[in-house]
């Protein structure tokens, strides 16, 4: 199986902004993989050069593959990647009904058309997806008048439509209360026995389910440590990311961070 992202010796812009310089970065398939780091390190802008809407600029020997491929058409690989991220949520069409949204990942559309056709199969495919997570009663509710929760599963079950190889989460569990969170954790951890392959950037290191064993660290558009969570995830690291007293704890392949002082 090929690489989910390969990616090397590669600058990131956003504007005139460069957020990465020299990035160099693997991650294999089946390697389950959590990115945190502070607010403005960049890793929602190095989920967007994964899903093709950021571009790297790529030196004399820079590389960026995704799935072992460099060129793609954007349609083509959102509908291998299942992404959910804030950005989605904003720039979804408002005005569509939760059934519809979720059938948009057949065509990684924002909205429906009216020339988009579904087979009975994916109708079945999408509505499975929503009784799993909890929202199937909902599919008729207006994307406009969910919660900003309601809006994340619904989003989730159409990233998961297409059958996709990985998975790109940015903050994924954000407004989820807890029962939808938990039911999310679910999910993630049966796709990842499925041997699919979840990348996931989160500011809740609580919410690293035990199945991710991979932990990226950025810090200032830099790789500050990468690895296996157990030696990435010690209070020496968090507390150098982070620039604040941090005290991971661990119990089970669970971890949490407590304010040392307290
Ligand atoms: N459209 C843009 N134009 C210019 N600069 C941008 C743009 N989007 C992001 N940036 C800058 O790029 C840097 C990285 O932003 P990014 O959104 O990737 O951070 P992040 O790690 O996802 O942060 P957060 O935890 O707040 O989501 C920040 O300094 C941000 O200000
Ligand atoms: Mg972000």
């Amino acid at each position: 199986m090929p690489n989910i992202l390969d990616i090397a010796n590669v600058d990131i812009y956003r504007g005139l902004k460069k957020v990465f310089d020299d990035l160099t970065l693997c991650i294999p398939a089946g390697q389950n993989t959590a990115i945190i780091g502070p607010n403005g390190a960049g890793k929602s802008t190095l989920l967007r050069t994964i899903s093709r809407d950021v571009y790297p600029h790529l030196g004399q020997d820079g590389s960026w593959k995704v799935l072992g491929q460099s060129n793609w058409s954007v349609w083509e690989l959102r509908k291998r990647l299942g992404i959910v991220s804030l950005d989605l949520q904003q720039n979804f069409n408002p005005f569509t009904e939760g059934a519809g949204v979720v059938r948009t990942g057949f065509h990684a559309s924002l909205a429906n058309f009216t020339h988009q056709e579904f087979t009975t199969e994916q109708l079945g495919i999408a509505d499975g997806l929503m009784k799993e997570l909890g929202i199937y009663e909902l599919r008729d509710k207006n994307y406009l008048k969910m919660s900003t929760g309601e809006q994340r599963r619904f989003l989730l079950a159409r990233a998961l439509v297409t059958d996709p190889e990985a998975l790109i989460l940015d903050e994924p569990t954000n407004g989820l209360d807890l029962p939808a969170k938990f039911q999310y954790m679910q999910t993630i951890d049966r796709l990842i026995k499925e041997d699919k392959t979840v990348i996931v950037v989160t500011h809740h290191i609580d919410e690293i389910i035990p199945a991710i064993e991979h932990v990226v660290l950025l810090k200032s558009g830099s790789i500050l440590a990468a690895g296996p969570k157990a030696d990435v995830l010690t209070s020496e690291n968090l507390t150098q990311l982070y620039d604040v007293p941090v005290k991971v704890d661990e119990e089970s392949g669970w971890y949490r961070a407590l304010p040392f002082e307290l």
